[in-house]
């Protein structure tokens, strides 16, 4: 049931999210600057967003008296975190209105369950199955082409729970280290390249798509993101009626992201985020819009605009491994012409976590990725 607002929400409103990491923090500075206020609901004492946001609601997300408490104070609310409950959303959403619908990010919250709805939908994605014990992996793994990945169902992020595995027994040790919980196998993809496209649509059904991302990932985490996408007018075509047809399926509302494989023209899907996606921070810098601006548009009730990219950009990911680099310093990056830094003011820095991203805008791609390969050569433990 999707909960419209019944009239445009308005500058001087109050917009709720649930979570507090740099996303929300990176939408409270989209809707702060529009002239919104926002409330933050995370439980942890402080952090990106609550650091920056002015109402911190510091509850567990299925505390029904503190998403009472969000409820009262917003006009609206959104997610900034996937794993939510979707029976808190469902809460929320009798007392406001909520985007996206709980129902589009229950799908996003199981690998079984996107995957279920790619196949209903006529989607195109890689094969794969479910395994719920150890004797079935066997079975599993002789259904792949030779080459398969086990991912938990639930909680994966950052290349997090998920092994490529070579063997049966190799996925049998994997499946154990994992606990043993509920996993999906699917083919290894040997593709040409990564893409992701985000879309924003609004409660009318009217969307904005931004321009394809080509995405490079080193141990399973984003690592570089790269517009325009070095792919066929074909593909990028391909890229963006999918991405329209997803978004039609779950009658989306808010921001979607949807990543995908390229192998030749073929596309499949990989996974979706019913939120804004580390993907689509370069719109930060090189569109007229950002997603997080097209985050606070949509669930404001207000339509979509146009957007246009202004400058090619290379986004690269700054993870604890360069923060905690010998030498390391913000203050390079402060200041340079060919980059902007978004850092996320998290308090400690850690090996795989995000800290920050920084921006290359210039005039060419090509270009653009040898600047950041001359800052990397700075640090050569930390890539
Ligand atoms: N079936 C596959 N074949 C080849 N590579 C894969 C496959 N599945 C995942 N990968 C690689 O691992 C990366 C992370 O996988 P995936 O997006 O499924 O997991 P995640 O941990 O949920 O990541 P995210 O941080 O995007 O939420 C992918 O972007 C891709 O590079
Ligand atoms: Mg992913």
């Amino acid at each position: 049931m999707m909960n419209a607002p019944s009239a445009p929400i308005l500058p001087g409103a109050t917009l709720g999210v649930l979570g507090g990491g740099q996303l929300g923090r990176m939408f409270s500075h989209a809707a702060t600057r529009m002239g919104y206020h926002v409330a933050v609901l995370d439980p942890a004492e402080s952090g990106p967003a609550a650091d920056v946001s002015t109402h911190h609601i510091r509850c567990a997300y299925d505390d029904q008296q503190g998403l009472a408490e969000l409820a009262a104070l917003c006009d609206a609310v959104t997610t900034e975190f996937e794993n939510v409950p979707a029976e808190s959303l469902r809460f929320l959403q009798s007392r406001v209105s909520v985007s996206p619908d709980p129902q589009a990010v229950e799908v996003a919250q199981s690998r079984i369950r996107e995957k279920s709805f790619f196949v209903d939908n006529g989607i195109p994605t890689n094969h794969h199955c479910l395994v719920s014990s150890v004797d079935q992996i066997a079975d599993a793994f002789a259904q792949m082409s030779g080459r398969a990945v086990i991912k938990t169902t639930r909680l994966g992020y950052d290349g997090k729970g998920q092994q490529v595995c070579n063997d049966v027994a190799e996925m049998q040790s994997a499946f154990e280290s994992f606990g043993a919980v509920e996993c999906l196998v699917e083919d290894f993809v040997a593709f040409d390249a990564e893409v992701s496209v985000i879309i924003a649509c609004d409660f009318a059904g009217n969307s904005a798509v931004f321009p394809l991302a080509e995405n490079q990932h080193r141990n399973g985490i984003l690592d570089l993101t790269i517009v325009p996408a070095r792919v066929s007018d074909v593909v990028a075509q391909k890229a963006e009626h999918i991405a329209r047809q997803v978004a039609g399926a779950l009658n989306y509302v808010g921001v979607l992201a949807i990543e995908m494989f390229v192998t030749g023209d073929e596309l499949l899907v990989n996974e979706i985020a019913p939120r804004p996606h580390n993907s689509g921070h370069y719109t930060m810098d090189a569109t007229n819009y950002s997603q997080f601006d097209l985050q606070v548009l949509m669930m404001c009730g207000l339509p979509p605009v146009d957007i246009t990219q202004h400058s090619p950009v290379v986004m690269l990911n700054v993870l604890g491994d360069l923060v905690l680099h010998d030498g390391f310093s913000w203050q390079p990056l402060l200041g340079r012409n060919d980059c902007r830094v978004h850092v996320y003011g998290k308090s400690s820095a850690r090996h795989g976590r995000k800290m920050a991203h920084v921006n290359f805008v210039g005039n060419t791609v090509d270009l653009l990725l040898s600047e950041v390969a001359d800052y990397r050569a700075g640090f050569p433990q930390a890539f």
